[in-house]
């Protein structure tokens, strides 16, 4: 009953702090609620302020962590214990003894208090075909789908492939693998039947759940054949559900089920298994430094919890907000802010099927204005090409209801943090940059909108968010630049044998790993105010429009290259085998095609330099940071070249690197 107190309540503002948040309101154009800065059982423990409140979740985290997940979780059985890890060991284990369903904490307590209420908006690939789903509505479709997994055969603890493009019935099979006690596995709808295919048998799916063809930018792309060549290569599957998203009829075999019409046969009601706390609720791949992307595994109820905190108040996100996360359900993005942080939330969360160019560079902002939507999230690559296009297709349409926007994927430079907030908030609303990665679950650091002190320097992350410490290398330096660790201890981190691999990074000098931290593969700068700024990956992860690929991955596919990041696209050097007498053009249509079959068309290269070898180390390693100098055109600044093997090397790649230009 405080609580809601707390909830409802729009404070007087009198004392000096109260000042600032005027100051802080009207540069906002709006008013403060403090409730929305605060997750509010924790505010009745001695705990004012927005800094307070980040202290006590990291110092006392057990009653800060146990104190949310009871109020904002709906348990079936209470938890015992908060968390239970020791990170040196691998272990992570949040709020044992409780049991719990995502899907009922997704859909049913919704639908308890506000049925007709709109969960998702399906924004289709034609622009005012946008499509409309009730709670009651999308918990139908999950208990029919539901009740359909289970008559095919799935059961508590299988993983079933889901293969499809943004669409309510995605989602629908996201949230009846929860309701049944199945784990998913999105594999995002622009890999290739190999990458699909690697993905199914490494998840062992006896079941894929895919579409007769996507629709994307007024192009049809026929995912249901991708499968069938996938499913070829995969013992494991024993059935392909195939939705229709389109009216033309594909081939089907005896495998395939046609999945509207069976789950029309199937009940309104499928009851909901209760799962333990740390029950795998779904992998999802993703690129690492070496070999085959991973599957990295979350769990139950620290992964709701942290996606549905972080969704409310990194957004500042209320009741009756429509949120428009525009990224596909296939990466961990959608996956938290599209559907489990804003569902959890009684939220209305945007699908959106389209691209940021389709009819026209005006797509978003019609779309927001139509919508009405009042939390965009999106990404700097497509920020930055929009920004291309001039602010007129900004300005024609109205975006009065927007009220935060969202950055994610990769570092957002300043041109296009100001022309985000200049032009598509018209200077009004906050600008949130937020830092995380699959392993993290959700955001880890960003701005706090609804902070009463919060200042928000373009291009930076700014803040640690509840319950998260981010150490740069050198833990002595307060400011400066440095790797970014992330202490593991927060409820939405990976979890299982996979945290092995993360718990054993040794700083150079350093003998033994960092406990308790892992290494983020990210560097940043941190002010003296404290403030974070994330410069981009260290290690051998590129990022390729805010999507990750491993270098490892690519060469993989093509043998003896290797692929440095450039600005927005993929530069490959090749080292040719003797015998090749090959012309480049040629070559490069080649690797071209090979990457796109092997993992995705996103991934294809956009440079390629022939090169005789490659600047290694005397003991074998490859210089990546000079390449990168050299393709950068920052030649001047190479670095140490001591301990450089062959010195001909890099002035060949420089000669080359000319000529092509
Ligand atoms: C990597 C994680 C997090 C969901 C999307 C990508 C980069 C992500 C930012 C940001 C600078 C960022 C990092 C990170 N990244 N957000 N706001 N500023 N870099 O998830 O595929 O797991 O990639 O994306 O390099 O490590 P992911």
């Amino acid at each position: 009953m405080m609580c809601s107190l707390w909830r409802g309540t729009l404070l007087t503002l009198t004392s000096s702090l109260n000042r600032r948040v005027f100051q802080c309101c009207r540069q906002l154009g709006r008013s403060y609620n403090i409730a929305s800065c605060m997750p509010e059982a924790v505010a009745f423990q001695g705990v004012s302020d927005h800094s307070g409140l980040y202290k006590f979740s990291v110092n006392e985290s057990d009653r800060f962590w146990g104190a949310v997940a009871r109020q904002r979780l709906s348990w079936i059985s209470p938890f015992h214990t908060v968390q239970n890890c020791d990170f040196s060991q691998g272990k992570i284990k949040w709020f044992e003894g409780g049991k719990l369903n995502v899907s009922v904490n997704c859909l049913d307590r919704h639908v308890q208090t506000c049925p007709e209420r709109v969960a998702l908006i399906w924004e289709r690939d034609e622009p005012g075909t946008e499509v409309k789903i009730t709670y009651r509505q999308l918990l139908e479709l999950t208990c029919r789908l539901g009740n359909l997994l289970k008559r095919q055969g799935v059961r508590r603890g299988d993983c079933v492939t889901i293969y499809m493009p943004p669409c309510p019935l995605a989602m629908a099979s996201m949230l009846a693998c929860a309701r049944i006690g199945a784990a998913h596995n999105v594999v995002f709808a622009g890999f290739s039947s190999e990458a699909l295919a690697d993905r199914i048998r490494d998840a062992q799916s006896s079941t894929v759940i895919t579409v007769n063809q996507g629709v994307r930018g007024g192009k049809v792309v026929d995912l249901k054949r991708t499968v069938d060549q996938a499913v070829q290569n995969c013992p494991t599957v024993q059935q392909v559900l195939v939705a229709m998203r389109t009216e033309n009829t594909v081939p089907m075999t005896d495998r395939d089920v046609p999945l509207e019409e069976e789950m029309m046969k199937e009940d309104v009601v499928c009851e909901p298994v209760a799962m333990d706390s740390e029950d795998v609720l779904f992998l999802l791949y993703t690129s690492g430094s070496t070999g085959k992307p991973k599957g990295l595994v979350h769990t139950q109820a620290g992964y709701l919890l942290y996606t549905s905190l972080t969704h409310r108040y990194v957004f500042n996100y209320h009741d009756g907000d429509v949120f428009g996360c525009v990224a596909d359900i296939g990466w961990i993005t959608g996956h938290s802010y599209i559907v489990y942080g804003p569902l959890c939330n009684g939220g209305t969360t945007v699908l959106f099927e389209s691209t940021p160019v389709y009819p026209n560079p005006g797509r978003y902002w019609e779309m927001v204005e139509r919508l009405g939507i009042n939390q965009f999230y999106g990404a700097p690559t497509a920020i930055r090409l929009l920004l291309k296009y001039g602010d007129e297709w900004v300005q024609n349409y109205n975006r009065s209801s927007l009220k935060t926007l969202g950055s994610v994927g990769e570092p957002i430079n300043t041109e296009a943090w100001e022309w985000y907030h200049r032009v598509v908030g018209d200077g009004r609303c906050p600008v949130v940059d937020t830092w995380w990665q699959t392993e993290t679950g959700g955001i880890c650091i960003a701005p706090r909108p609804a902070d009463p002190e919060a200042e928000i320097v373009p291009g930076m992350a700014m803040h640690p968010f509840y319950g998260i410490k981010p150490a740069l290398l050198d833990t002595e330096v307060v400011t400066g630049d440095g790797v970014v660790l992330q202490s593991a201890q927060f409820p939405a981190f990976l979890r299982l044998r996979l945290a092995l691999c993360y718990n054993q990074y040794c700083p150079l000098n350093c003998a033994t790993p960092l406990l308790g931290f892992f290494f983020t593969g990210d560097g940043a700068h941190r002010s003296k105010e404290g403030y974070y700024q994330i410069i981009g990956r260290l290690d051998d992860v590129i990022n390729v429009s805010g999507h990750r690929l491993g270098t490892a991955e690519l060469e993989d596919v093509v043998v003896c290259t290797i692929i440095i990041m450039f600005g927005l696209g993929v530069y490959v050097f090749v080292v040719l085998k003797k015998a090749v007498m090959v012309e480049e053009d040629v070559l490069a249509q080649q690797l071209r095609e090979m990457v796109s079959r092997s993992i995705a068309k996103y991934a294809c290269p956009d440079f390629i330099q022939v090169v005789r070898c490659l600047p290694k180390t005397r003991s074998g390693k490859i210089m990546r940071r000079v390449l990168r100098k050299v393709v950068e055109r920052n030649t001047d600044e190479l670095g140490d070249l001591s301990t450089l093997d062959d010195p001909d090397s890099v002035h060949e790649v420089i000669r080359g690197h000319r000529r092509l230009r």
